[in-house]
């Protein structure tokens, strides 16, 4: 292992200081539970891109390698660098290919190398200065290589049980009608967004940023987990909850009770709500022309 400084510099994301401390007992667990039900969906893209034998491969913000493990594993590639601020949990599973560094991705000195894959899952949401961070990601990418960033996109709107439009907020800028569920996702955003600058608004132009960081063809989808009571997914979101139960309180928007009932509902058959979805979006590096 490796360690670069990490540094207190403006634009540094604050993921995993007052939520998601990698210190914090189960959190290796939730993080498992959000890969449990993506890794499927991210490793078959990664695959149809064409990763495997002969590829080097860089994970960004690699939380606890499972999807550096299953490139390696199923995909065959030749090695992974996984990445992390924090590394405790990449150091705990070693598998032959996977080389592990700890560093933040925002500081300007992190130049790892080239890859013919950077990837990127659930980190570039959470972090300042997207738009150059993408830029910076991409010029890690060797010719003819891929840069794939995955984000979670807010589903949250819709319409209320009386059919209403269920918006964020009224016209005042106050606190909107919404189902228990809706107003659960809301507050858990703003609470991200109040301690960790977490955006996720950023998340649908990346295929717009990835063609203005220079790679074409750019292209996206997005998968949608289902929401069933017991499912890898939903105990990913109620974990969340309670791991981010005081902001989410202090944003005013949910109580104590209305969090216990909503961990409640999504773990119960009268659960019918749609789960914040994954997009992921990629781009090709074009090859050197002489
Ligand atoms: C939500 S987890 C996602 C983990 C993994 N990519 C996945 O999808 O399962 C976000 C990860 O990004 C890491 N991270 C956050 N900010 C970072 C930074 N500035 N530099 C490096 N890693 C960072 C966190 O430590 C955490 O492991």
């Amino acid at each position: 292992m490796t360690t670069a400084p990490r540094g207190d510099a403006p634009g540094d994301g604050r993921y995993g200081e007052a939520v998601f401390r990698p210190e914090q007992e189960g959190e290796g667990e939730r993080i498992d539970f959000g890969a449990l039900a993506y890794d499927d969906i991210t490793v078959a893209r990664l695959r149809a891109l064409g990763a495997g034998p002969g590829w080097r491969c860089l994970d960004v913000g690699a939380g606890t390698g499972t999807v550096s493990r299953r490139l390696l594993e199923e995909a065959g590639v030749t090695g992974v660098l996984a990445v992390d601020r924090d590394v405790r949990f990449l150091l705990e599973r070693p598998v032959t290919g996977l080389d592990v560094l700890e560093a933040d991705i925002t500081d300007p000195d992190f130049v790892p190398g080239r890859f013919r894959l950077v990837h990127a899952r659930f980190v570039l949401m959470h972090l300042p200065g997207r738009e150059r961070l993408i830029t910076r990601l991409a010029e890690l990418v060797e010719p003819g290589g891929v840069l794939v960033l995955s984000d979670a996109v807010d589903l949250t709107s819709g319409r209320t049980a009386d059919g209403t439009a269920d918006v964020t907020s009224d016209e005042t800028g106050g606190p909107a009608a919404g189902t228990p569920y809706t107003s659960m996702m809301r507050a858990m955003w703003q609470a991200l967004r109040d301690t960790i600058g977490t955006d996720v608004s950023w998340v649908p132009s990346y295929p717009r940023l990835l063609r203005g960081a220079g790679l074409a063809p750019v292209a996206a989808e997005i998968h949608v987990p289902p929401l069933e009571p017991g499912s890898p997914i939903s105990r990913f979101w109620a974990d969340t909850w309670e791991r981010s139960r005081a902001p989410m309180l202090a944003t005013g928007l949910v109580d104590d009770e209305a969090v216990d009932e909503a961990i409640r509902y999504l773990d119960s058959d009268a659960c019918a709500a749609l789960s914040a979805g994954m997009l992921t979006a990629w781009g090709r590096k074009p090859e050197e022309t002489v």
